[in-house]
This record gives structure tokens, sequence and C-alpha cells, in this order.
């Protein structure tokens, strides 16, 4: 598994494939395995794996074409729905009103979809992680009758048509002390690494090295502005 793992790189290119209702049945078992805080299961999932309903969400989430391909995408929502249940039955209010209620909520969702990764790529599939889906939050929530629920994180599952070469990483790992000095001599040291490996690769977003497409990610990609109608919904459904 160490090595499946070291190996894995996300999958962008899948052969139209289904899977088998054995696979998909224990997908479902891990997610529903993961732990969650304090046990209060503050999110959910929508296993997609109809192949009309794929091709819909691929046309809502223009820049993905893989969704229409891979066997399956998994939306990992925060279940504000339950929360709403949960006050009704006990005729009390939640106080959502805080980051840390929110942060719960999303840190439990990635711990589950992690898992469901993990357990794809020891299968042999080819993953993709899809922060995406929070930039088309209502259009998702409409096809998939999500209601007040609010997706956080998509996961792309298939049989890998290509693979992609291993990405160099940063070393962000210390042992027993942090060293912020030492952070930055990495930081130089791997965008080095990572000017020769955009050199002579032609990638979507031109990115060259790892400090400037750190900042144009950040600035242009993931910016406030496109994932304004995300944040609001955020703001407005925990009453942040
Ligand atoms: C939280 C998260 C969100 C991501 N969202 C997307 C996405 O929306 N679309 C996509 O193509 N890749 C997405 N990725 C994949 C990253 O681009 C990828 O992990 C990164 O470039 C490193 O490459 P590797 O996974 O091949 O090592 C996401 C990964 C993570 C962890």
């Amino acid at each position: 598994m160490i090595d499946k793992m070291l190996k894995r790189t996300s999958c962008r290119d899948y052969k139209k494939s289904e899977l088998s209702k054995e696979v998909i049945q224990s997908f479902k078992d891990i997610v529903n395995s993961s732990p969650t805080s304090t046990n209060c299961h503050h999110f959910g999932c929508v296993f997609v794996t109809d192949n009309k309903l794929k091709k819909e969400l691929s046309e809502i989430i223009y820049s993905t074409e893989a969704i229409d391909k891979c066997s399956m995408i998994a939306i990992f929502y925060l279940e504000k729905n339950m929360f709403e249940y949960l006050e009704e039955k006990t005729n009390s209010k939640l106080d959502t009103n805080n980051l840390s209620f929110y942060s719960t909520c999303l840190f439990d969702a990635a711990i589950s979809c992690t898992m469901l990764n993990d357990a794809a790529i020891s299968l042999g599939y080819g993953t993709c992680y899809q922060g995406v889906v929070k930039s088309f939050p209502k259009e998702i929530m409409k096809k998939l009758n999500l209601n007040n629920n609010i997706p956080v994180m998509g996961l792309l599952i298939g049989e890998p048509n290509s693979i992609n070469e291993v990405k160099p990483k940063l070393n962000k790992v210390f042992e027993n002390e942090y060293d912020f000095e030492e952070v930055k001599k990495r930081v130089d040291e791997y965008d080095e690494i990572m000017k020769s490996y955009y050199s002579g690769k032609s990638n979507k977003y031109k990115f060259s090295d790892f400090v400037s497409s750190f900042m144009k990610t950040h600035n242009e990609f993931l910016s406030g502005d496109i994932l304004k109608e995300w944040t609001d919904l955020i703001k407005e459904k925990f009453k942040i």
C-alpha cells in the first residue's frame, strides 16, 4: 500500500468502464466507516455513477471533462439538512456561528474523502480530487437534490487510460521541531525542481515554477471572486 501511495498521481484520463456493485458497496462502507468528530457525522456523500448524470455534471463543471469519462464522482457535502432536523427534533438551536463548527464538518468530510481515495488506490483505480465543485455549488445542489447541503469536495474514481508522471513534492515534514529558515530553503530548492519539471512540458495553466504557480493559483483560480457563491452559502447556512 505504501508503494502505491508513493506512486499515486492525480488521474484525469479514464477508460469508460463501470464499477461492480461489490466495489461500490465497499466504497460506501469505507465512507461510512471513517472517524467523525465526537461521532457527530457532519457530512454526507453522493456517489454519481449514472452515465447521464455524470454527463450533466460535466456540463455544469465544464472545465472537467474527466467527470464524463470516470466511473464515478463522489460528491462530499456538509449535512446542513440533518442539523435542521436535529434542531426540530430537540426543539433547540445549534450554535453553528463559529469557525470551529464549520471546520470540524469540513475536516470530517476531508478525512472520509481521503479514505475513499486510498481505498480506490489500493484496488488499482485512478483518482482525482475535485475542489472545483466549490465553483458551482448551487447548480450541483439542485442537480443532486442536496437541498441545504453544501458541496465541499468531489473525487473522481475510474480505470486509468494513462498515468501521469509522479510530480515532485515539497518536503513539509519536521521531526520534533519546526524551523522556518529550513522552510525558506526548501521552498527555494523546490522552486528550482519545479522549474525543471515544467520546462518543456505543456500544462493547461502555463505554470513555470512553484512560487509563481502558488501565487497564480490563489489569486486567480481560487480567488474570493470565483468562490464567492460558495463562501456566501457557507456564511448563510452556518450563520457565520
Ligand atoms: C483539495 C484538493 C482539491 C483539488 N482539486 C482539483 C480540481 O478541482 N481539479 C483537478 O484537476 N485537480 C484537483 N486536485 C488535484 C491537484 O491538482 C493535485 O493533487 C496536485 O497538482 C498534485 O499532483 P498529484 O496529485 O498528481 O501528485 C485537487 C487536489 C486536492 C488535494
